[in-house]
């Protein structure tokens, strides 16, 4: 199945909040917030340019906006777009945002190239390119300046396939042993081979995946990471240890530390890259 660019556009604009709320409701979201934002404010420098696509609601807009000098915001989903402006506003930090954009991470002519000194592309915008991810990539790339850096996230598969067996196991009755095998073999869930009722389309990674997207391409992988590692734990376990509060503190902290280990990097819900432009 090639990209439709309606399947995230509508998605995302029929989201209500939900957005802005993933991140903070429940253990697994602060796993994947406190796990991005360590990354983001390792890579992200004083003095930077930054671009956030797909930023979605803004609950990383928030904290990018405060690590660096000037941030630009792109999304395809009008009403994402409009969300994030109104939180900003909200929280006192709209008057420092560059620029807003609503378009699609294929076309970005509105910047010329090298634009910009770093680009956080996370939660999942290169999971919906399908054919076109090659496309994406190249596309930050260009208006990337040479040695700027990318931080691109993605959902992962074995993550996901570790965390939801059991409704693989259940998709398997409606659609059969092939199209169970597919996914497992390439991560993809598309209308013609995995065709699921909400049409949430989307190649799901794996990190040899994400190597090979990358390695087409001048760059140095400078940083891998999993997200959501603990997760996999399951959602009782993980909402007592987040009532525990020196607990969970731990927990998050060796979150932290864990998904750096390359033994863990495909076992979280995400996939991190930190990728710099030779
Ligand atoms: C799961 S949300 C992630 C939001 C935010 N980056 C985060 O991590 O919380 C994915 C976002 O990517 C946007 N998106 C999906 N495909 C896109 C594309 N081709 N170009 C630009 N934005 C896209 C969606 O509209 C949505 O706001």
């Amino acid at each position: 199945m090639s990209y439709n660019p309606e399947i995230p556009r509508d998605r995302y604009n029929n989201y209500g909040d939900r957005e802005w709320t993933r991140l903070e409701k429940d253990g697994h979201g602060e796993l994947l917030y406190r796990v991005h934002l360590e990354i983001l404010s390792r890579h992200i420098k004083a003095n930077d340019k930054v671009l956030e696509i797909g930023a979605g609601s803004g609950r990383y807009t928030k904290d990018i906006v405060q690590f660096c000098k000037s941030l630009t915001v792109a999304d395809i989903s009008e009403h994402q777009i409009e969300f994030n402006k109104a939180k900003m506003k909200e929280l006192s930090l709209f008057n420092y945002i560059e620029s807003y954009h609503v378009l699609d991470i294929l076309d970005m002519g509105v910047f010329p190239d090298s634009s910009f000194d770093c680009i956080v592309c996370i939660g999942g915008v290169i999971n919906y390119l399908l054919d076109k991810e090659k496309d994406g990539v190249a596309e930050m790339l260009r208006i990337l300046k040479p040695g700027g850096i990318m931080v691109v996230g993605a959902m992962s598969f074995i993550g996901a396939s570790l965390y939801y067996l059991d409704g693989i196991r259940y998709e398997k009755d409606q659609f059969g042993i092939e199209a169970t095998r597919w996914i497992f073999d390439t991560g993809v869930q598309d209308e013609e081979h995995y065709p699921v009722p909400s049409k949430h389309y989307v190649h799901m990674m794996r990190s040899n995946q994400m190597d090979d997207l990358f390695n087409q391409f001048p760059v140095k992988i400078i940083e891998r990471s999993s997200a959501g590692l603990f997760t996999q734990a399951g959602d009782a376990a993980l909402e007592n240890a987040r009532n525990d509060k020196d607990f969970w503190e731990l927990i998050v902290e060796k979150e932290i530390q864990f998904t750096k280990l390359p033994g863990t990097l495909d076992c979280g819900m995400n996939i991190i890259y930190v990728v710099q432009k030779n």
